[in-house]
């Protein structure tokens, strides 16, 4: 099975950005860890702090991948255009935010991805990424 995992701005500072928020791990650490964990998926990873890259690349890997984990991060709760390219993708989508996006501000409380993803995992720091791995191959 492929799935691609996209992340959006900010998220290529993991480790460093706000670690009381999202934990003192880099990506590359915890991806190769997920790798490791689930050797029978073929991974690919993609971030992007630019909005039409990451729309790109839902247009790339969303006719080829079983399966997309998306954490757009901020632009979650603002693009109209990623949640278009979400919509007219084939691939099943799970949206994933490291924190819990409810018990923050208010803004955060909406999202353009939720209505055409699957589902939404957030709030189980980098785990959540795990359980959106272990969503597609109980599927
Ligand atoms: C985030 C939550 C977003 O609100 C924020 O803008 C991010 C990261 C998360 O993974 O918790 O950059 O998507």
């Amino acid at each position: 099975m492929k799935i691609a995992i996209i992340n959006g701005p900010n998220l290529n500072l993991l480790g460093k950005r706000e670690p009381e928020i999202y934990g003192s791990l880099t990506f590359s650490e915890y991806f190769k860890e997920l790798q490791k964990k689930f050797p029978q998926i073929e991974f690919t990873y993609y971030q992007s702090n630019i909005e039409g890259e990451l729309i790109d690349k839902l247009h790339q890997f969303g006719f080829d991948y079983q399966g997309i984990i998306l954490n757009a991060a901020a632009y979650t709760h603002t693009s109209v255009g990623i949640g278009d390219a979400v919509k007219g993708i084939e691939s099943t989508v799970v949206e994933v935010h490291i924190s819990n996006v409810h018990a923050r501000e208010y803004f955060r409380q909406h999202s353009f991805i939720s209505p055409n993803a699957k589902g939404v995992i957030f709030g189980f720091g980098l785990k959540g990424y795990d359980l959106a791995v272990q969503s597609f191959i109980n599927n």
